[in-house]
């Protein structure tokens, strides 16, 4: 068992005070807290910065204001909304949340953290999270940022993620979740991550925890947490298609798995083109949390097999689309250069 250097009751006290007059108050997902725009808000928030998440929260919340919106929509618009936020499962999984809660459960979220991990996509943080946030109750968090500051706090040492550095963090968010105020205790954690206790230079004494933060006595900030040993990300070749037909474009629905999954795409085919009358048209790199892409994009009059996951897309359609975001790019960038060279022509 971790031994504690602090009470559970001080640490929530002194918590709660700094986050009532320094945490962050004005998050559009901190109004009106109901289970599903907190569960929205925590899946967005998974991977992406808050600054990012924010205006994607607006328009998904505009778009799909309760649970039975989003249960009903169509998948390529539940894409489309997300395109540009990166892992993609995320989208399909609320999606599957929300009809999870419909069909399962009446259209009631759970009310205890055993009943949301049930939920399609909802692991043990989100779990804590939407009963802190959603409920006001005991539900103990601990994400990248509480990790960082528990580390820290209590100098535990070996790489987190790991099996036995996880499962002492956790008892740690046991013992310091307090029986009340858990909305603003769980803020109160996420924003000392987010705002004070940074990765690089932390603002030690800015810290309600200053006095008590082994790290920070020690001067270890810069070695806690253990950092992951550093990986070497594989490079992957890829090829894709560019093929238009007036002024279509050739897009393919994506398998329901893999990278991309469900997006609309350039077609990808294993190697380069062996039709003489393909030419090497443009190129894009792209970083995944698993390798690296250098992708050559061919362009090819039409297409070499017939496939009914292809479609033509027209501009005004690809708007409605879920398209990866470096192939948006792309494409907006040589459609926009192809219409400049039309309007030079005319
Ligand atoms: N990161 C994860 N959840 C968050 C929240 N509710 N507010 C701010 N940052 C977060």
């Amino acid at each position: 068992m971790t031994q504690l250097c602090v009470d559970p009751k001080q640490f929530a006290t002194r918590l709660l005070h700094w986050q009532r007059s320094h945490g962050r108050h004005q998050l559009p997902w901190q109004e009106n807290p109901t289970p599903y725009r907190v569960l929205v808000s925590e899946i967005m928030l998974q991977q992406t910065q808050v600054i990012t998440v924010i205006p994607y929260f607006e328009r998904w919340m505009e778009r799909f204001p309760d649970i039975h919106s989003l249960a009903r929509a169509n998948e390529d618009e539940v894409l489309s909304l997300w395109q540009g936020l990166g892992y993609y499962s995320r989208a399909r999984n609320l999606q599957k949340a929300a009809r999870y809660v419909i069909d399962e459960l009446g259209g009631e979220f759970p009310d205890t953290v055993d009943g949301m991990l049930k939920i399609p996509g909802v692991g043990r943080y989100t779990a804590g999270a939407l009963i802190s946030f959603a409920y006001n109750r005991p539900g103990p968090i601990v994400d990248g940022n509480v990790k960082r500051v528990f580390c820290r706090q209590f100098a535990i040492e070996g790489v987190p993620g790991t099996t036995v550095v996880d499962k002492k963090l956790w008892q740690l968010a046991e013992l310091l979740t307090p029986t009340e105020d858990n909305r603003d205790f769980a803020q109160g954690l996420l924003d000392l991550g987010a705002t004070l206790c940074t990765p690089k230079s932390p603002d030690c004494p800015r810290c309600p925890f200053s006095d008590s933060c082994i790290a920070h006595i020690e001067g270890r900030t810069a070695e806690l947490p253990t950092p992951k040993p550093k990986k070497n990300t594989p490079t992957r070749q890829g090829h894709f298609l560019w093929i238009r037909s007036q002024d279509k474009l050739l897009l393919e629905k994506r398998p329901d798995t893999g990278i991309w999954a469900s997006l609309w795409c350039l077609p990808e085919i294993p190697v380069k083109p062996q039709l003489a009358g393909a030419r090497a048209f443009d190129s894009f790199r792209h970083t995944f949390s698993h390798y690296k892409l250098e992708a050559q994009v061919w362009q090819q009059e039409s297409p070499d097999t017939d496939k009914s996951s292809m479609q033509w897309f027209s501009p005004r359609q690809l708007a409605e689309v879920g398209l990866p975001a470096p192939i948006r790019k792309l494409v907006e960038k040589q459609l926009t250069s192809q219409q400049v060279e039309l309007a030079m022509i005319d």
